[in-house]
């Protein structure tokens, strides 16, 4: 593998290429936004350009490619006329993969006629050239040996890969997140809490154990001895009755105004971009210190 196509160059398809070119790939890039290829060599500052191309044309891009991570926008249309062009011009047994947050694989490789088997959904979080996960989610007709392709690809550039069985809306991560965020809003709709505290509640509490170990095994360490059985048993009656109060939420103007506000609030006139810079030293130092740790899975 030496050549990725980076299709869709915006804040994902930007991130995806800094890693490619970090890992020493050749990338070639595509974006028709006018101002897209200015707006990359701005996002890649500070990385070696000089196995990077732009070319005007997705299909182009596709040609040349090994590997294609696609980036575009979250719509159902443009994927399907997109992947129509990348499937036209990318050899048979080249891998299209989408950076899709939630569509479902199997929608996006309806605009793929000739090779519906080598689509797969290949989610990273944002920002991935830091975050390690990918989701590789194979839609109906995806064949299992792109799906190990895509895993194999991910882990040589050092991602951390992990496979769905089978399609879902918004993968896995989005759905933990979406369960996540519908009762946060709702604890800030119903006054019991600002969104600054509900921040402060995870970023300073259960958020710094996620980051370390997975829900799973912060439970299981939560029983002491008994481990998961225990807590199962212990806490599993008070955690159903929880359940049944959980807020279900709408979105409504009225809510998304009150969570602005929050933010805004909450924010106290940081500047975003300070805020990134500062999130991203600590993942940098957060995934140093993980990897220093070989007990950790
Ligand atoms: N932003 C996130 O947190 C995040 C995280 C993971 C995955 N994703 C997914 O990544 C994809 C891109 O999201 P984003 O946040 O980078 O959006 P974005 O709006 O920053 O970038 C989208 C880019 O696609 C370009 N584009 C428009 N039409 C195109 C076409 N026909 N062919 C190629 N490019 C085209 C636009 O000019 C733009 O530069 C989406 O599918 C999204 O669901 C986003």
């Amino acid at each position: 593998m030496s050549t990725v196509a980076v299709v869709g160059t915006g804040v994902i398809g930007a991130s995806w290429a800094a890693l490619f070119l970090a890992r020493g790939l050749d990338v070639v890039a595509t974006d028709p936004a006018p101002d897209a290829e200015e707006r990359l060599r701005g996002a890649l500052e500070g990385t070696p350009t000089d196995r990077l191309r732009f070319v005007a044309d997705a299909g182009e891009a596709a040609a040349a490619a090994d590997f294609v991570q696609e980036n575009g926008p979250e719509r159902e249309d443009v994927k399907h006329a997109l992947f129509a062009v990348l499937d036209e011009a990318a050899r048979p047994d080249v891998v299209l993969a989408s950076s899709s947050s939630g569509l479902l694989p199997s929608a996006i490789a309806r605009g793929c006629p000739r090779h519906p088997e080598r689509v797969v959904v290949g989610h990273p979080f944002n920002p991935p050239h830091l975050i390690p996960l990918v989701e590789v989610v194979p839609g109906r007709d995806t064949a299992p040996e792109v799906v190990d392709r895509a895993v194999a690809f991910y882990t040589s550039v050092g991602k951390r890969p992990i496979r769905l069985t089978r399609e879902v809306p918004g993968h896995i991560a989005n759905r933990l997140q979406a369960a996540l965020w519908q009762e946060a809003y709702s604890l800030v709709e119903r006054g019991i809490a600002t969104v600054a505290d509900v921040d402060t509640a995870i970023a300073y509490g259960p958020g710094l154990r996620w980051a370390v170990l997975g829900p799973f095994l912060n439970q299981h360490l939560s029983g002491g001895p008994g481990g998961l059985a225990h807590v199962l048993a212990h806490l599993g009656p008070p955690t159903e009755e929880w359940w049944r109060d959980l807020g279900r939420v709408h979105l409504t103007p009225e809510l998304a105004e009150t969570l602005c506000a929050g933010v805004a609030a909450e924010l106290d006139g940081t500047d975003d971009a300070r805020l990134v810079a500062a999130r991203d030293a600590v993942l940098d130092r957060l995934l140093a210190a993980k990897a220093a740790q070989p007990d950790l899975p």
